[in-house]
C-alpha cells in the first residue's frame, strides 16, 4: 500500500498543459523551452490566447510549417528564437521572463544542472517544469537508462540529431533536488508513475 502522501500526489496526475499555464500567464511574459517537436509552438501560442503579455518559444529544430501556419492564422506576435538553452548567448538573446514552461527536455539534456542553471537564469518569476521521471525512490539520476525502464526510452545520445536520446532516467525525488541546488523553490507537484510536472519559483 502506498502511503497517503504519495497516492494523495500520484492522483493529481497530468494536469492539462493549456489550462495549467493559462492559470499563471496572464499579464505576464511567457517562454517556452522547447516549443517545437510535436506541438508546433502550441503551448506558447495557447499562453498569449491566454493573456500572456509577450510570448518566445525556443528549440534546437527550426520552425516548423505547422507553427508558421498557426501563427498566421492567429495573427501571433510570438517570437522564435532557434537554438540551444545550453548556450549562454542564446540565454542572453531570449532574456528572462516572468514565467517559463518547459517540458520534455530535462532528461534529453546531456547536463541536466546546467539546463536548469540556464532555466534558472531564464526565469523571472515561475518555472513550470514537466518531465518523464523513473520510478524510484530517492534521488537517482541513471545515465542512458535502460530501454524497458520507461516505454518512450531510446539510446541515441547525439545532440547532433537534435537531443532525441534520453541521456538520463531521472527519480522525482532527484527532480525536487535538482531544482533546489539550482536556485529554485518548490511551490507545486503533479505525479503519474513516470510523468511529473513541478511549479517552483526562483529562491
Ligand atoms: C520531447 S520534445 C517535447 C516537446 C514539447 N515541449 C512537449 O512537451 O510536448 C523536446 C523538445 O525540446 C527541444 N530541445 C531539446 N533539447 C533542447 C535544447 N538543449 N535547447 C532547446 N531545445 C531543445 C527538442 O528539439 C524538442 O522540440
Amino acid at each position: 500500500m502506498l502511503p497517503a502522501r504519495l497516492r494523495q500526489r500520484l492522483s493529481r496526475g497530468t494536469p492539462p498543459r493549456e489550462e495549467l499555464v493559462a492559470e499563471h500567464v496572464v499579464g505576464r511574459t511567457f517562454l517556452d523551452v522547447g516549443c517545437m517537436w510535436r506541438i508546433h509552438g502550441g503551448i506558447a501560442l495557447a499562453a498569449e490566447a491566454a493573456g500572456a503579455t509577450a510570448v518566445t518559444g525556443v528549440d534546437v529544430m527550426e520552425a516548423s510549417p505547422e507553427y508558421l501556419a498557426e501563427r498566421e492564422r492567429r495573427g501571433s506576435s510570438m517570437r522564435f528564437v532557434r537554438g540551444d538553452v545550453h548556450d549562454p548567448a542564446l540565454v542572453d538573446e531570449v532574456g528572462p521572463h516572468d514565467v517559463v514552461w518547459c517540458s520534455g527536455v530535462l532528461y534529453h539534456a546531456p547536463h541536466p544542472l546546467l539546463t536548469l542553471e540556464r532555466l534558472r537564469a531564464l526565469t523571472g518569476r515561475t518555472l513550470i517544469l514537466a518531465t518523464e521521471t523513473i520510478p524510484r525512490r530517492g534521488t537517482v539520476c541513471e545515465f542512458a537508462p535502460e530501454p524497458g525502464v520507461h516505454p518512450g526510452i531510446d539510446r541515441r545520445l547525439d545532440p547532433a540529431e537534435g537531443y532525441v536520446g534520453w541521456y538520463w532516467g531521472i527519480s522525482p525525488g532527484a527532480v525536487r533536488r535538482m531544482l533546489e541546488v539550482s536556485g529554485f523553490e518548490l511551490q507545486d507537484e503533479h505525479r503519474t508513475a513516470f510523468h511529473m510536472t513541478v511549479v517552483a519559483r526562483p529562491r
